[in-house]
């Protein structure tokens, strides 16, 4: 109870009590869930548990049946679809599995998209935009459209358009899904050191027990309730095994080596 408190009291992102039905599915069955600024949040489970509605609710996408969202320490779970529209646009961003991209964009104008949509100019929106590309270690690829990227490249160019608007919290649902196994480990490796550098709440739903453990936090969903969490040992996150052997590496990367790496 207390380190609940101690927890939510740091928190920028609060769910207290979430329950949400469809039909006669119960999907969250009560749950209570925080994060941190520059904190990564794991929420794992099995197929069906309600992971994915768990973050739809957090993220204003649905509303909580019953329950409270609180961001930054204020009620978001009863403002209406053009007020949650607003705030998924200005104070979150959103990482999905694939082709969240528009194929007929090139890639600086696939992240300068959300501050268009904000009102900014597309000259100065693609010029902020571009400053994401070296550190994703994305150099080069500004006017590649999404076709001509790997499946790795068009994940980071995802996160750059999610990190653009500078959000408090990053939500993303299964981003390495659809990537083999190292790149998976070096697309959230980039997501967990970059939204921690910016002071940024990650919330990643995934299936890979590897992808968790990179993050500080992990939660496990089973029928609609949290029935599991346990903290990523101290110095644990952001250090997996897989990605560095891979590399031949040890520990985690210098910001050099991050950049060199994904100069492919
Ligand atoms: N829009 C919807 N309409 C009806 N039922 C839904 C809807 N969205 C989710 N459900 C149901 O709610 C439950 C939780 O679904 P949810 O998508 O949250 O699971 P999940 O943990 O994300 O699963 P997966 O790992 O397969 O993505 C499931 O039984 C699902 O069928
Ligand atoms: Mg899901």
């Amino acid at each position: 109870m207390n380190s609940h408190r101690t927890t939510t009291a740091s928190a920028v992102l609060v769910g207290a009590g979430l329950m949400k039905s469809y039909g006669l599915t119960r999907a969250l069955a009560g749950v209570d869930v925080s994060v941190s600024a520059g904190e990564s949040l794991a929420i794992m489970g099995p197929s069906g548990s309600g992971k994915s509605t768990l973050l739809h609710c957090l993220a204003g996408i649905e509303g909580p049946d019953a329950g409270q969202v609180l961001l930054g320490g204020e009620r978001v779970d009863q403002l209406g679809e053009p007020h949650r529209s607003e705030l998924r646009r200005t104070r979150f961003g959103f990482v999905f599995q694939s082709g969240q991209l528009l194929p007929e964009l090139p890639a600086d104008e696939n992240v300068a998209l959300p501050l268009m949509l904000g009102g900014i100019s597309r000259r100065q929106a693609v010029q902020k935009a571009r400053e994401w590309f070296p550190p994703l270690g994305l150099a080069g690829m500004e006017e590649r459209r999404p076709g001509q990227l790997s499946g790795g490249q068009a994940q980071r160019v995802a996160i750059a358009r999610a990190l653009v608007g500078s959000p408090q919290v990053i939500f993303a649902d299964e981003p390495t899904g659809a990537l083999d196994q190292i790149t998976g480990m070096e697309v959230i490796d980039l997501l967990v050191t970059t939204t921690r550098r910016q002071g940024t709440a990650l919330v990643v739903v995934t299936h890979d027990e590897d992808v968790a453990r990179w993050c500080d936090r992990t939660v496990r969903v089973r029928d609609g309730r949290l029935s599991e969490e346990a903290r990523t040992p101290d110095g644990a996150a952001g250090t997996n095994a897989v990605a560095h052997a891979a590399r031949g590496t040890a520990g985690r990367p210098t910001g050099h080596d991050t950049d060199a790496r994904y100069d492919r």
